[in-house]
């Protein structure tokens, strides 16, 4: 039953982006979008089985997975950037455009809420405490998912797969070995990277890194482990004491999430 009811709102995803896969000259920027619309559902179906959450949970983080990133079409088109702050905020937009497409239909009312909850708050810096605890739980899934997902999108960038479209990391400053010393320190302090904050290319790496810490779910951590992300982001960095440091602060901190109940 609730496997079918995300099949459903999958096809209406897949009807509400087809249009702009057409576009001429742009495919690229929107096929990475359903792409990773798809690869986060997995993932988000993933954590919720191995997290042992409610039903329902499990059934509102599928939808919000697949529903997450709806307005980055309709951003994409009218401003030609995934740049919320010179655009718009997308996951309203995501909220906007799922209610607007009917994309909920036939969802429980109690479930949507969730779903709504979560795809407004996917791209916070930090989640209200004041939320329900079921969309909490949606919101956390969601959030990791997204990250588990873009830590690769961003390996793939990095690793000059597909260097010549800039959206994907934001027009960061290319440099082989320079970063921001405020980026780093946020970092050792054990706090999440600001996109406001970035300058450089290995800046965006060192962001990336910290999501770590934004990671809600043990399955979320041991997914990074097991896929080797920080591995290969840290052998992409300079090889300096401070980053050296930073590698083993983060590698500690990996394997006491690994170890915690
Ligand atoms: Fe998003």
């Amino acid at each position: 039953m609730s496997e079918a009811l995300v099949e459903r709102v999958a096809e209406r995803f897949q009807d509400f982006a087809g249009p702009y896969l057409s576009e001429p000259g742009d495919g690229f920027a929107y096929r990475l979008k359903v792409e990773h619309t798809n690869r986060v559902r997995a993932i988000a179906s993933d954590i919720a089985s191995a997290s042992c959450v409610p039903d329902r949970v499990h059934l509102a983080a599928r939808i919000a997975a697949l529903l997450h990133d709806v307005g980055r079409f309709p951003q994409y088109k009218q401003y030609r950037t995934f740049r919320d702050a010179e655009s718009a905020n997308h996951a309203a937009l995501s909220v906007r455009h799922a209610l607007r497409e009917d994309m909920l239909d036939d969802v429980p009312r109690d479930i949507r809420r969730m779903v709504l909850g979560a795809v407004f708050l996917h791209n916070v810096r930090t989640l209200p405490t004041t939320l329900p605890p079921d969309t909490l739980a949606v919101a956390r899934i969601v959030r990791d998912s997204d990250k588990l997902d873009i830590f690769r999108v961003m390996i793939a960038h990095f690793s000059q797969e597909d260097p010549e479209h800039p959206e994907v990391a934001l027009h960061v400053k290319p440099h082989p070995t320079a970063y921001s010393q405020d980026v780093l320190a946020g970092l050792l302090n054990g706090e999440t990277g600001d996109y406001r904050r970035i300058v450089w290319v290995n800046d965006f790496k060192l962001m990336v890194v910290g999501w770590l810490y934004d990671l809600n779910y043990q399955r979320s951590c041991q997914m990074l482990h097991d896929l080797g992300y920080l591995d290969t982001i840290f052998e992409s960095l300079p090889k300096d004491p401070q980053l050296l440091d930073l590698r083993r602060q983060i590698t500690t901190h990996l394997a006491r999430r690994l170890a915690d109940d």
